[in-house]
């Protein structure tokens, strides 16, 4: 592979991981590439700027104020065939979302009109932020690609989301835009039907009580939220959580397994997708009292009282034997031992075309977390592993994948 001939912008803004734009620019160049560097202050702390300089053999920009009369930050812009912002950090991830423009980098950003990739490497805690996760989706439908961030030893002795990615991984990305749209092409998702479920259903056993479990429902929402953001439909299902309905989705609420069951069997001949996250009680007691049970209900002592319980029904091993619907089927396993082998399992019993199986026992993943660790099985053999990453992004890997399976 080469980048003859190709010119980029190399954007760096100050993190840790500067150093390593140094080993970027270097490997762009071996591929034939012109590198051009701006940085913002922050980054020249970390490398100096002769540094890049005598590796690009061209100055290198970072202040808006050299060289006024030539307008550097318009003039760099039009000059790239692409540009890569590696490491972007917190800051000019949520500059360039804002179109703020107060220093070189984020105003050169926001002349630029070719493929761009942004690389993020910051803190775990800066990546999973609210804030930052918002950023990347509006640059993200704006066509920018976001290249990370990988997992693994961060600074002051750190692990987790939140690495640059390595430079095979940066150098293929910048190959990989050469000559893209720099608007994004619509996604194939986009005015699809999805239908998710989410949650933990309750299962009453009387006025005031239920059994249920211990999903919050923030997986689901995810891949609700990430699909509306792709352009898709999208119906989803919820038993009872603590969350609000993300932006441009149509809510049905349920309860139990039975209420969910009525609502996805009647949506689903309309879906193209279905992605069944919710942790659908297995069973419920099999009366409901109409008042509330009193103490007395149960006896004294600990003999107890048996509450009789009967299976619910497998809403998505029913789907998995409807030959009418023609949705992508995508289950999700939560296990705690011989997590892959039991994912499977499941995958073949319940006929779906994709599943993702979390370890349920782990504490930075499954239940509850914003984070979440999966490994993803397809039908034909397809097996993918998406280390430990906010739910947003396991959702994107998961919807990319069930678009590629789309019927026609
Ligand atoms: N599921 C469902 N209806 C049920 C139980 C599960 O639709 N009554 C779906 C879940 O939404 C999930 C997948 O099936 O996508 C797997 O759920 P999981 O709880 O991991 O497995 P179970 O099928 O309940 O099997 P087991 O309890 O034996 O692990």
């Amino acid at each position: 592979m080469t980048l003859a001939g190709v010119r980029v912008l190399l954007g760096v803004s100050g993190g840790v991981a500067c150093y390593k734009a140094v080993a970027l620019a270097r490997g762009l160049l071996k591929a034939g590439a012109e590198v051009q560097v701006v940085m913002t202050a922050g980054a020249t702390r970390f490398v100096q700027p002769d540094q890049f300089a005598a590796i690009t053999g061209r100055p290198v920009y970072a202040d808006t104020f050299t060289d006024v009369h030539r307008i550097v930050h318009v003039e760099v812009a039009r000059q790239a065939d692409v540009a890569i912002i590696a490491p972007a950090t917190t800051n000019v991830i949520a500059k360039f979302a804002a179109g703020i423009a107060d220093d070189l980098v984020s105003s050169t950003f926001t002349c630029l009109t070719v493929p761009t990739i942004v690389a993020p490497a910051m803190h775990t805690e800066m990546w999973l932020h609210p804030a930052t996760q918002a950023a990347v989706d509006v640059l993200r439908g704006r066509g920018t690609i976001i290249t990370g961030p990988g997992v693994g030893a961060l600074a002051g002795g750190d692990e987790g989301p939140g690495r640059l990615e390595d430079e095979d991984v940066l150098l293929d990305a910048v190959h990989r835009a050469v000559g893209r749209p720099t608007i994004a092409e619509p996604h194939p998702l986009s005015g699809r039907r999805v239908l998710v479920t989410a949650g933990g259903t309750r299962e009453r056993l009387d006025p005031v009580r239920y059994l249920s479990n211990r999903s919050t429902g923030k997986m689901g929402y995810a891949v609700a939220a990430v699909a509306a953001e792709l352009g898709a439909e999208v119906e989803l299902v919820s038993a009872p959580t603590a969350l609000d309905a993300p932006a441009g989705v149509t809510l049905t609420p349920v309860e139990s397994a039975l209420d969910m069951h009525a609502a996805v069997t009647s949506a689903a001949p309309d879906a193209d997708v279905i992605v069944k996250a919710a942790a659908v009680s297995d069973f419920r007691p099999a009366q409901v009292a109409d008042q509330k049970l009193k103490k007395g209900t149960f006896g004294a002592g600990e003999g107890g009282t048996v509450v009789r319980l009967v299976a619910n029904p497998d809403i998505l091993a029913e789907l998995g034997t409807r030959d009418d619907l023609d949705a992508v089927l995508v289950g999700f396993a939560a296990e705690t031992e011989d997590v892959e082998a039991h994912g499977r399992d499941k995958l073949a019993r319940k006929n779906l075309d994709l599943i993702a199986i979390n370890d349920v026992s782990a504490t930075d993943a499954g239940f509850g977390t914003d984070t979440n660790r999966v490994v993803i099985l397809g039908r034909e053999g397809f097996r993918h592993e998406v280390a430990l990453t906010g739910k947003r992004e396991v959702a994107r890997v998961l919807l990319d994948l069930a678009a590629a399976r789309l019927r026609s």
